[in-house]
């Protein structure tokens, strides 16, 4: 059985240009928001990788439409307070339950992640600020190999009984199919409401549109996705293509699953993105639709 209506997250502007060596223009980024938005796509934002080095500048410049959340992705309080500084009123907290993975990613321990996240918690609750829990690598990781469904159930529940409001589970290297993602989801659902839970897939394998069908079926309604199918983790080699959201919205359409998105306009921006950083978007619908 399927959703009638699903919620999908861009995390273009973030994961999808966190991989880019090239720095890509603030014009650039805020005009994508800008577009993103417009299409209805609600987004996530900057992060602290070289490519975001202008965040501020970024968030600062921002029209905000009503109704849409623009949330910040931080690794520690010092991020936090940065974001806030500049205005940023939702954020988006991630760790991982591969240990390798953390130290590469965020140079520390699991340990000390889930206490770095505790302190953001802290202050985010204290200020009414809304945040998103990541949890990477939840099948495999690409210097550990598997990963197994309970250290990713205990990582998820830890987060969501910190406080986050919604914990998206993310296949950072796509190495999953439905074989491992359904008993994942299965179990994280043990420990965290699958209303709150969301599916962060990666294409590297070809497998995410099969993936997020599959694990709609068990009644995960929030799909993240990235305009172009652009990005990838800078820490983790093989990370590259997040599902592209003009074919999770094709998918969708023809589903008879509301998005509330706006195909046409969503093509535009991922054509806008991909024309001014010089790549070919891996989104087949807009290959297909000859939009880029
Ligand atoms: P560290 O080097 O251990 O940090 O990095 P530190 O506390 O020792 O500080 C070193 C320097 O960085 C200091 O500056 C700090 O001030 C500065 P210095 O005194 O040398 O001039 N610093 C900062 N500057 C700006 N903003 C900050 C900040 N914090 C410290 N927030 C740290 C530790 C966590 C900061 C670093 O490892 C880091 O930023 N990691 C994040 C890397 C990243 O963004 N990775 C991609 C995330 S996406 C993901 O994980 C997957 C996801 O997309 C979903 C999926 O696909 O699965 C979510
Ligand atoms: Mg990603």
């Amino acid at each position: 059985k399927l959703p009638s209506e699903v919620k999908l997250v861009e995390v273009g502007a973030r994961d999808g240009l966190q991989n880019e060596s090239t720095f890509v223009p603030t014009d650039v980024k805020v005009e994508l928001i800008h577009r993103l938005a417009d299409a209805g796509m609600p987004f996530v934002s900057p992060k602290w990788v070289p490519q975001m080095a202008d965040n501020e500048a970024v968030v600062k410049r921002l029209k905000r439409k009503p109704g849409v959340s623009y949330p910040a992705l931080v690794p520690n309080v010092q991020g936090y307070k940065q974001a806030r500084e500049c205005g940023v009123d939702e954020i988006a907290i991630f760790t991982t339950a591969s240990e390798t993975f953390c130290k590469k990613n965020t140079n520390c321990d699991v340990a000390t992640s889930l206490k770095r996240i505790e302190d953001i918690m802290s202050l985010a609750l204290g200020d009414g600020v809304k945040v998103r829990g990541y949890v990477s690598c939840i099948v495999g990781c690409p210097y550990e190999g598997f990963v197994s469904p309970s250290a990713t159930a205990k990582v998820a529940k830890k987060l969501y009984d910190m406080g986050c409001y919604e914990i998206s589970l993310g296949d950072t290297i796509g190495v999953g199919t439905p074989g491992s993602l359904v008993p994942l989801v299965n179990e994280v659902k043990l420990h965290v409401p699958v209303e709150k839970l969301a599916i962060h897939c990666h294409d590297t394998y070809g497998q995410a549109l099969a993936n997020i069908l599959a694990v709609m079926q068990t009644g995960v309604q929030i799909i993240d996705c990235s305009v172009g199918g652009l990005g990838g983790c800078p820490y983790a080699n093989g990370a590259s293509g997040n599902v592209s959201s003009e074919d999770v919205v094709y998918l969708m359409a023809g589903l008879g699953v509301k998005t509330g998105v706006d195909l046409p306009k969503l093509l535009e921006a991922g054509d806008f993105i991909c024309k001014n950083i010089g790549r070919k978007s891996s989104s087949k619908v807009a290959s297909a639709t000859g939009a880029c």
